[in-house]
C-alpha cells in the first residue's frame, strides 16, 4: 500500500483498541481494489470522543467505525442517524459526507448476512434462542425479528436485562413469541427443544473468560438439525462450536459477523463491493499468526 498525498483516512475508534483485527482486514480490502484510502486505529477515551468526532471533520477522514465504549454515545454527536442504526441504537460506522457525518450500524445485517452465507439460514418461521442481553444481542435478536422469527427467547445472566429487552421487543413485534429466561442451572434446556437456532452473543467462550458448559447449555436437548451460532471469534473455534461439532450440529463460527459488518462498513464508505474472501482470509491469517 503506498501512503500519497491524496490517501484518505478511515480507521477505528475505541477503548481499548489494540486487538482489533479492523485494520488488517480493511487495508487488505482497500489494497485488493486499488483504493486510495488507509485505515489506522485509534486509542479514544470516553472524555475525548467529541473531539474525535470532530477530528473526522477537520482531517476530512472517509469515515470510521466505532467500538466499545462509544457505540451508543457516539450518536449525539453526529448529524444525522440511519433508521436502523436507532432502532438498534447502537452506531458502529460513520459516514463523513462534505463535513456531514452520518451514522449506520452494520452488525444486525451484517450478522444475518454472514449466518445465510455460512449455514443458509434465513429467521422467517423460525425459532430463536438467544444468549445475552446486552448491545450485541440487540443487533442480532432485532436481526431475526426483523426477518420474521416466530420465537426469541432471550437468555442472559441478568435476568432484568433480558425481561426488559423482551418487553421492548413485545411491543413492537405482535404475533411474536418473545420470552425472556435466566442463565442458570438448565434453566434454558427445556428452550433449547425447540430451537431452530443457538446463538451465543455473551463475551463467554471468549480466550481466558469462563466458557458456556453442558451445564448450562445442554446441547445434547437442542433440537436436531438447529444451527449453532458464536459471534466470539477469540478463539476460531469456541468451546461451544466444538461442542456443536461434535454433536453433529451446522456451526456458524464468529468471524463470519466480523467480516459481513466490516464489508458493510466498507462499502458504505467507498461504494464498492467489498472483497469479502480478501477480508475473511486477512483476519484469519493474522489470527493464526497472533
Ligand atoms: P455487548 O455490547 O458486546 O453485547 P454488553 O452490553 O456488555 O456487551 O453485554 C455483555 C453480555 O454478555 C451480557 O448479556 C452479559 O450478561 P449480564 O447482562 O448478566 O452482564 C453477558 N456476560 C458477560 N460475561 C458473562 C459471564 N461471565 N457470564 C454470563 N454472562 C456474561
Amino acid at each position: 500500500m503506498k501512503i500519497k498525498g491524496t490517501t484518505r483516512i478511515t480507521g477505528i475508534f475505541g477503548d481499548p483498541i489494540g486487538h482489533t483485527l479492523s485494520p488488517v482486514m480493511q487495508n487488505a480490502a482497500f489494497e485488493a481494489l486499488g483504493l486510495d484510502l488507509v485505515y489506522l486505529a485509534f486509542h479514544v477515551t470516553p472524555p475525548e470522543l467529541d473531539r474525535a468526532v470532530e477530528s473526522i471533520r477537520v482531517l476530512k477522514m472517509a469515515g470510521v467505525n466505532v467500538t466499545i465504549p462509544h457505540k451508543e454515545s457516539i450518536i449525539k454527536l453526529l448529524d444525522e442517524v440511519d433508521e436502523e442504526a436507532q432502532e438498534i441504537g447502537a452506531v458502529n460506522t460513520v459516514v463523513n459526507r462534505e463535513g456531514r457525518l452520518k451514522g449506520y450500524n452494520t452488525d444486525s445485517k451484517g450478522y444475518l448476512m454472514s449466518l445465510k452465507r455460512d449455514t443458509g439460514f434465513s429467521p422467517a418461521g423460525k425459532s430463536a434462542v438467544v444468549l445475552g442481553a446486552g448491545g450485541a444481542s440487540r443487533a442480532v435478536s432485532l436481526g431475526l425479528l426483523k426477518n420474521g422469527a416466530r420465537r426469541l427467547v432471550i437468555v442472559n445472566r441478568t435476568l432484568e436485562r433480558a425481561s426488559s429487552l423482551a418487553k421492548e421487543f413485545k411491543g413492537r413485534f405482535e404475533g411474536v413469541d418473545i420470552e425472556a429466561v435466566e442463565l442458570v442451572g438448565d434453566a434454558v434446556g427445556p428452550y433449547l427443544e425447540d430451537a431452530d437456532l443457538l446463538v451465543n452473543t455473551t463475551s463467554m467462550g471468549m480466550e481466558g473468560g469462563p466458557a458456556l458448559t453442558e451445564e448450562l447449555v445442554p446441547l445434547k436437548r437442542l433440537k436436531s438439525g438447529a444451527i449453532v451460532s458464536d459471534i466470539v471469534y477469540r478463539p476460531l473455534d469456541t468451546d461451544l462450536i466444538r461442542r456443536a461439532q461434535k454433536e453433529g450440529f451446522m456451526v456458524h463460527k464468529g468471524l463470519g459477523m466480523l467480516v459481513c459488518q466490516g464489508a458493510l462498513s466498507f462499502e458504505l464508505w467507498t461504494g464498492r463491493k467489498a472483497p469479502v474472501e480478501v477480508m475473511e482470509k486477512a483476519c484469519m491469517e493474522e489470527l493464526a499468526g497472533g
